[in-house]
């Protein structure tokens, strides 16, 4: 019998990617995603590209009744945890909405997780708990901060997962700490929404390159870099995705608890991006340098060794394959994408917020 996953946030960038390859691996797999900042029809994609109908639920990883409806439902083995905020600059404009999002809806999951008997998780964590790195490349013994109340967060969750590890009867846990994620699935089906990106580098160059931007800003010209912009260790969604099912797979064979680097371990610059991107698409990407930005370090990129030794992970795929999937995803998408009547049609299960059964769930 497959195992059967709980994937939070699983319509957004990562998450979704993350549930074609636990497919293709054999799971089962159930998403709740409260569609926040991820578009509606991501299941329907989902269906269409793996051939199978999808469970997903109109919930949120906070809501704690609904939670409970959903463990009662599914005989959940582990959860996969992606529902959370990743903007930076949103962090800094307003930090209890973030702490929320991230922090308090990861101790209801857990609590949730608790009660009923489930303690392997996955957890989305990120290069920015190194802060500004003091050696390249980062290793995961580096020392360990926060410079935003996003990086704090990711800490903070670090750090509660790592009570329940350190427990008698302990839990099972990966933590991922992802460099910078970039790319598309190879359907063009799905990839980053335009309504997910903090800022991120690649669709604001998919958006020049596609002229609804008239250039790319290029924060910085005077790093001590090759060319003077930023250095970043940029890892392609589906070997991301992968990393996740090794990390799973590591859980539920060998109860192997861990803290990995997840990033291809090499740098590039914002510019050898702006070329590639320039390559693969056709097009010219005009660009303008500004300041520097702030909290931007000149470089980071990733020991990707421990991943290799301990999960058999390796990222295999090059900055060009990131640059021509995010180029297909982006002019595939728009303007308005059709289902094939032929597939299969998702499930959706709305759930109320209150009130609720588990009876309200069965299919
Ligand atoms: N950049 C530009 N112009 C832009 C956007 C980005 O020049 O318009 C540059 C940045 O200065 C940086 C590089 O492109 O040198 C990458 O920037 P991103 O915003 O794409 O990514 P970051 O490395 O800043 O941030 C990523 C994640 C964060 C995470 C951080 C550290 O998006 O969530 O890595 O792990 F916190």
């Amino acid at each position: 019998m497959p195992a059967t996953i709980l994937l939070t946030g699983g319509a957004g960038f990562i998450g979704s990617h993350t549930y074609v390859a636990l497919v293709e691996a054999g799971y089962q797999v159930v998403i709740l995603d409260n569609f926040s900042n991820a578009a509606r029809d991501v299941p329907e994609r989902l269906a269409q590209i793996t051939g199978h109908a999808v469970i997903a639920h109109d919930v949120d990883a906070g809501d704690s009744l609904a939670l409970d409806a959903v463990f009662e439902t599914y005989a959940i083995d582990a959860v996969v945890h992606f529902a959370a905020k990743k903007s930076v600059p949103q962090s800094l404009a307003n930090p209890q909405r973030f702490f929320n999002a991230n922090i308090v809806s990861l101790l209801t999951l857990m609590r949730a997780m608790e009660r009923h008997g489930v303690n392997r998780m996955v957890y989305s964590s990120s290069a920015t708990v190194y802060g500004a790195p003091e050696s390249l490349p980062i290793p995961e013994h580096a020392p360990l901060r926060y410079t935003n109340p996003y990086g704090l967060s990711k800490l903070l969750g670090e750090q509660f997962l790592n009570q329940k590890i350190r427990q008698p009867q302990g839990w099972d846990v990966g933590v991922l700490r992802y460099f910078n994620p970039a790319g598309a699935h190879v359907s063009g089906l799905i990839g980053e929404a335009p309504l997910s990106n903090g800022g991120n580098l690649m669709p604001l160059l998919a958006r020049v390159a596609k002229k609804e931007l008239p250039f790319l800003t290029i924060f910085g010209q005077n790093y001590g870099t090759p060319d003077g912009t930023g250095i970043r260790d940029y890892i392609h969604v589906c070997d991301l995705a992968k990393g996740h099912v090794q990390s799973l797979e590591k859980l539920l064979r060998h109860r192997q608890s861990h803290t990995v680097n997840l990033g291809k371990g090499e740098g590039h610059s914002v510019l050898d991006l702006v070329k590639t991107y320039e390559k693969v698409s056709g097009q010219t990407i005009p660009y303008r340098f500004q300041d520097r930005r702030a909290g931007d370090v000149a470089a980071s990129f990733a020991d990707p060794s421990m991943a290799a030794d301990l999960l058999d992970f390796r990222a295999e795929r090059n900055l060009w394959d990131m640059c021509q999937s995010s180029w297909r995803w982006e002019t595939l998408s728009d303007p308005a994408w059709q289902l094939s009547e032929a597939k299969p049609t998702p499930r959706i299960l709305k759930m109320p917020a209150a009130g609720l059964s588990p009876q309200d769930f069965r299919h």
